[in-house]
């Protein structure tokens, strides 16, 4: 058969099924619930409903009585299976239900965290990553993530900046779009790979005061020309499934917004995928105090655009034929949502085999040459902050001790990060695993954690999972630890202190009003440095914290994220010089919360050469630029050229670098062009990323890396003229290894 005989049999399917099923098995295709046992249904939309019910009952009865399209949070083949058979039965159509879930860094096999991933500005591994994460998932049934987050987050107190790319438009549309190829491998989704889901649309980043959910206020020119790019990239690269977002913006819940998906993702972007809301945000536009009551919400949601309600209990969607009957929404309407449901339930071959093979799942999720793409991505992930008099890397021969300090450096759950269900800790190996493991019988390496697991306050959403709040040991000694790691740093060679955020700390619902490292860490940090023994300060962390102090007196810093299954083997490779640390930091680190939210790219103002006083208590200077990151080798940029010194629209100038490792190793450097608009009809930020490479360079070798600029790269959204320009303008630009870099070359854009 050809496509077209297909595409022609699929086509008559869904009209088929769509003039047989009634209104009610419509907006049951429309809805999908969570499946698990342990929810708590009573607080899900904060409101007290559903109290005492058995969610995965209720779920059931459900699926029996034809009322579900898609399930959530499954992740085991048989279960996929036995829920698979169940929707079939259930429904005299016998459509199949799709499976979704959050596969945001992996699902067996854990990459590092999506902040971790971005930092390594290495578009090829994030893709190569995300792939292997589509892999194991659609290998226990799982059609489809609710990935990658594509929120640009400013404020390192909303805990969901972990799950984003960092601060910046640019860089943050190339890792969505590398996410998505990775994840879908292309517009049709392949047998081994999943849809993509970018979410959550669309300005959730910039919650206010970084408190998790909390309304923002963005005006349209952030929005086109910060919060909208990587969500346009993703739609471009192909994904296929789009996510609300749960706050207001501008005053109107995201959800039920249809200038979000009416005007900018359908009819400005094209996208024919389905929109899915966030977990019980249809119901929540009631909550807002937006919606009447259910059927209003129903009927808001979906002239807003969004096809498919996520709920845990007590669909929304299950009155829209009373919304019908009052009028608020059409049949038509229903129908091109059902028909996008239906659709993918086609192209994805449910209808031809629904099942997934169970003896096949546990042959790919135990596959290693996932590790090693997982360990890969660790090591790329790395940013080596600082390194004083080249502390690192170690030298092997001439270490005879190291001590390993603090609580983080032996815990496999917090090496992994948050947002991970199907992970394996029995292969999880921690820093402390992986530098045993590597120095082997060359070097001794002693433990000990110096201070108690540090504890939230306001317990973590995610609870409900075993293991996700490390246990306080009751018999722990405090007084005497500290002292015991003290002594053991005093006898090593170099200690390795292992700071950060515990996991269950940030993500989300995990949103703090400070950066300081929780609990006795700087104290234990403090300790072991006055032993007078060389201190490497190994953060683990999803976001900025502040470490300040460490900052100043500790001669090298690697910030090793929360690394994943192999982590531990990745870190110790970096630490020993086997690779050298090549990630870039995604945002600006702040030198204290007081400063957020911080950026590189912000605008000129009065006094810009007291842009870094613009506190008088405080050196406004970041602690960390956008953009660093050191390494072991040492790397000279040559001049900037330019291929032309004018351009009109439609052309492109050619920006071009010498880059030279000047050093004794191989290493990466993560090339970054920057450009300001001297000029015009509005004023520009101070610089902006407008190209980045990251390339290896062989020691003592010269490569040249060139970028393109034209309209893609330099038109804006304007919100004087309220549309996108380019301006006729003089414009600077630079090329180097930070944001720092002075923009030496120029070139200008002639009215044309
Ligand atoms: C709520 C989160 O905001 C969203 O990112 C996630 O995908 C869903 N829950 C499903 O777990």
């Amino acid at each position: 058969m050809t496509d077209e005989t297909t595409n022609e049999l699929s086509e008559a399917l869904i009209e088929r099924l769509l003039a047989e099923m009634t209104l009610e098995e419509k907006a049951g295709q429309l809805t999908q619930f969570f499946y698990f046992a342990g929810i708590d249904a009573a607080g899900a939309d904060g409101i007290g409903q559903g109290e005492n019910v058995d969610q995965p009952a209720t779920v059931e009865a459900a699926l029996r009585e034809g009322r579900v399209g898609s399930l959530l949070f499954v992740r085991h083949p048989a279960e996929v299976n036995r829920l698979q058979r169940l929707t079939i039965e259930g429904n005299r159509h016998g459509i199949p239900a799709l499976f979704g879930f959050d596969v945001i860094h992996g699902l067996r096999t854990i990459l590092p965290v999506p902040i971790a991933l971005a930092a390594s500005w290495d578009l090829e591994i994030i893709e190569q990553g995300q792939a292997v994460a589509a892999r194991e998932a659609r290998a226990v049934g799982i059609h489809w993530t609710f990935a990658p987050m594509c929120d640009i987050a400013r404020d390192p107190r909303w805990g969901r900046i972990i799950e984003g790319a960092g601060e910046d438009p640019v860089l943050g549309a190339a890792v969505a779009a590398a996410q998505v190829r990775g994840f879908q491998g292309g517009r049709t989704v392949a047998p081994d790979r999943v849809i993509a889901g970018p979410k959550h649309f669309a300005g959730y980043g910039f919650a206010i005061g970084g408190r998790d959910y909390d309304e923002v206020d963005i005006s349209d020119a952030q929005m086109w020309n910060v919060v909208l790019p990587p969500f346009r990239a993703a739609i471009q690269a192909g994904a296929g499934n789009v996510m609300t977002a749960y706050m207001d913006r501008n005053g109107i819940p995201a959800t039920g917004d249809p200038w979000l998906f009416r005007e900018v993702l359908r009819d400005t972007w094209g996208f024919d995928g389905f929109v899915v809301s966030d977990a019980q945000a249809v119901h929540n536009l009631r909550t807002h105090g937006f919606a009447a009551d259910l059927s209003d919400a129903a009927a808001r949601a979906l002239n807003a655009g969004c096809d498919l309600e996520m709920v845990v209990f007590d669909p929304a969607y299950a009155h829209l034929p009373d919304a019908v009957a009052a009028g608020t929404v059409s049949v038509e309407t229903i129908d091109a949502s059902v028909r996008r449901l239906l659709r993918v339930k086609v192209e994805l071959g449910l209808f031809d085999d629904p099942f997934v093979d169970e003896a096949r799942a546990n042959e790919v999720l135990g596959d290693p040459s996932h590790r090693v793409v997982a360990r890969t991505a660790a090591e790329r992930t790395a940013v080596l902050l600082k390194n004083d008099g080249a502390l690192l890397p170690l030298d092997a021969a001439a270490v005879g001790t190291i001590a390993v300090i603090g609580p983080l450096a032996d815990s496999r759950r917090d090496t992994l990060g948050p947002w991970v269900f199907d992970h394996d800790l029995g292969e999880t190996v921690t820093i402390l695993e992986g530098l045993r493991h590597r120095a082997g019988a060359g070097a001794r390496v002693d433990y000990a954690p110096g201070i108690r697991p540090a504890q939230r306050m306001i317990p973590s959403m995610f609870d409900m999972f075993p293991g996700n709040t490390p246990v306080d040991p009751a018999d722990f000694d405090d007084e005497a630890e500290l002292q015991r790691a003290a002594d053991l740093a005093a006898g090593a060679d170099v200690a390795f202190v292992v700071i950060g955020e515990w996991q269950h700390m940030i993500g989300e619902g995990a949103s703090r009003s400070s950066l300081e490292l929780p609990g006795r860490q700087l104290e234990l940090l403090q300790r072991v440095h006055a032993t007078g023994t060389p201190v490497v300060a190994l953060v683990m962390n999803g976001r900025p914290l502040d470490i300040g102090w460490a900052a100043e007196h500790v001669p090298a810093i690697l910030d090793v994220w929360y690394p994943g299954t192999h982590g531990g083997h990745a870190v110790a490779n970096l630490v020993f010089g086997d690779v050298s640390p090549a990630g870039r930091l995604p945002f600006t680190w702040p030198r204290s919360v007081g400063q957020v939210p911080l950026i590189y790219s912000h605008t000129i103002s009065h006094q810009p050469a007291m842009q870094h006083r613009r506190y008088w208590d405080d050196d406004g200077t970041p602690l960390y630029p956008f953009g660093h990151g050191l390494s072991y080798s040492r790397f000279r940029y040559g001049p900037v050229e330019v291929d032309r010194a004018t351009i009109v629209d439609g052309e492109t100038v050619t920006v071009s670098v010498d880059v030279t490792n000047e050093g004794e190793r191989a290493a990466d450097e993560v090339v970054q062009l920057y450009v300001h608009q001297v000029h015009g009809t509005a004023s520009r930020p101070v610089r902006e990323l407008k190209g980045f490479r990251r390339i290896p360079i062989a020691a003592g070798a010269t490569e040249r890396v060139s970028f393109a600029l034209g309209r893609e790269q330099l038109a804006y959204w304007n919100s004087a003229v309220r549309d996108w320009v380019l301006d006729a303008a003089p414009f600077r630009v630079g090329v180097g290894g930070d944001s720092t870099v002075a923009l030496t070359a120029a070139f200008t854009v002639a009215a044309s």
